[in-house]
């Protein structure tokens, strides 16, 4: 029988591109979203390329009553993915409690039903941004963790830490925390992708946009970091092969009676890659010119940081395999897709 697995922030970047991932694996799902960054036409885009339409509940995963009656009216359901999340760094510098609230809260409504409905196990999206700034690259699970920078990044350390007392408690439940580096990309089909609101933070979404002709010019911050080229660099990783991994996270989490009751992974390529590398890349890999100037440092960037994936490759079997330039061709294609649209 096919298991049932709630994914809370399903219809997100990261979710949709998992929920593809776990039905392609035989597991049934259920989203629940409160649609506050996605819409809902990623439902579309998912069946059309799973040939399913996940079960969806448009709802508030910090609401209590909301979580319950999910679990009530969806009986069965055997493991969490928990997405659902705000995750915008400077947004939390601004509105802490927004953060605190529905990061932490949805987390704890989740695992306080865990038990009462028999949820086996919660996989937990965390971030490489507990590490702070590594004292040495590539950086493993067992670092120290660093004081937050911005309330966004102090939820991920404090939800770990909430799931490891829950665990130590000796609640009846399992889980794993991922923490991912940066994701980037979309799927090979161009059906689902990441949907920036407004003008977009991150490099990448910025990046397609600048070559779409929505932005004028790509900002580098920084070219005096001690780094080879003297931009920053980061671990991107392929989004699909991200989503996979929380398929075989949740396989291990169910399946495998011998698994610690709660483990932590980090999920990189373990290879670094500057900023302007990246641009490089996407240059190479589309043939499409980005124009960019180099402007000053942005405020509390970390230099550098890439992943010591070892863990994730042995314990889990787990690898990033999708070569960068196919990344930038996807999200290139999905930037493409998205005009279209319009
Ligand atoms: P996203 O914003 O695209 O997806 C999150 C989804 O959760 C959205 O669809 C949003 O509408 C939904 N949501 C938010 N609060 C909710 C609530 N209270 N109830 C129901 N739905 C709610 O983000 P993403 O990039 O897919 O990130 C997914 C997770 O991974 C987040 O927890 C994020 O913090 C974490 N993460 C992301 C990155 C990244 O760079 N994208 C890096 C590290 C960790
Ligand atoms: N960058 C630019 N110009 C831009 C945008 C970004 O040069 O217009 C640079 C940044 O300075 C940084 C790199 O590109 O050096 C990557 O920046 P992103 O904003 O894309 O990603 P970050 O590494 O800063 O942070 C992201 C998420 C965080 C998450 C972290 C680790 O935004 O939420 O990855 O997962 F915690």
């Amino acid at each position: 029988m096919k298991q049932k697995i709630l994914v809370t922030g399903g219809t997100g970047y990261i979710g949709s591109h998992t929920v593809v991932e776990l039905q392609q694996a035989g597991f049934e799902v259920v989203i629940i979203d409160n649609l506050s960054n996605s819409n809902i036409e990623v439902l579309d885009g998912i069946e059309k390329i799973s040939g399913i339409r996940p079960e969806f509940v448009e709802g508030d995963a910090s609401d209590f009553k909301t979580v319950r009656n999910l679990f009530e009216t969806h009986p069965g359901i055997k493991g969490i993915i928990n997405f659902a999340a705000s995750k915008a760094v400077g947004e939390s510098v601004e509105k802490p409690l927004l953060y605190y609230r529905n990061n932490l809260v949805t987390l704890i409504n989740l695992l306080e039903l865990m038990p009462e409905f028999g949820v086996k196990g919660i996989v937990f999206s965390s971030s490489c941004t507990v590490y702070g700034e590594p004292d040495m690259n590539p950086i493993d699970e067992t670092a120290p963790i660093k004081t937050a920078t911005s309330p966004y990044g102090n939820t991920k350390q404090i939800s770990e830490e909430i799931i490891t007392d829950f665990v130590h408690s000796g609640a009846p439940i399992k889980s794993i925390i991922l923490r991912y580096f940066n994701p980037v990309g979309a799927h090979p089909s161009a059906l689902i992708g990441e949907l920036p609101n407004g003008v977009p933070n991150n490099l990448i979404p910025y990046l397609t946009q600048t070559a779409a002709g929505i932005r004028e010019k790509l900002t580098v911050f920084g070219n005096d970091y001690n780094t080879p080229d003297g931009s920053c660099i980061r671990d991107f990783i392929d989004v699909v092969d991200l989503a996979k991994a929380h398929v075989i996270a949740m396989i291990r989490m169910l399946d495998n009676e011998d698994s610690e009751p709660i483990e932590i992974f980090n999920l990189g390529t373990g290879r670094g890659l500057s900023v302007l590398e990246l641009i490089d890349s996407f240059q190479r890999s589309t043939g499409v010119k980005v124009p960019y100037v180099i402007g000053k440092r942005r405020e509390g960037d970390i230099e550098k940081i890439w992943a010591e994936p070892t863990k994730a490759n042995t314990v889990l079997g787990w690898k990033a395999e999708v070569p960068i330039d196919d990344t930038m061709r996807n999200a290139w294609a999905w930037q493409c897709r998205l005009a279209d649209k319009k």
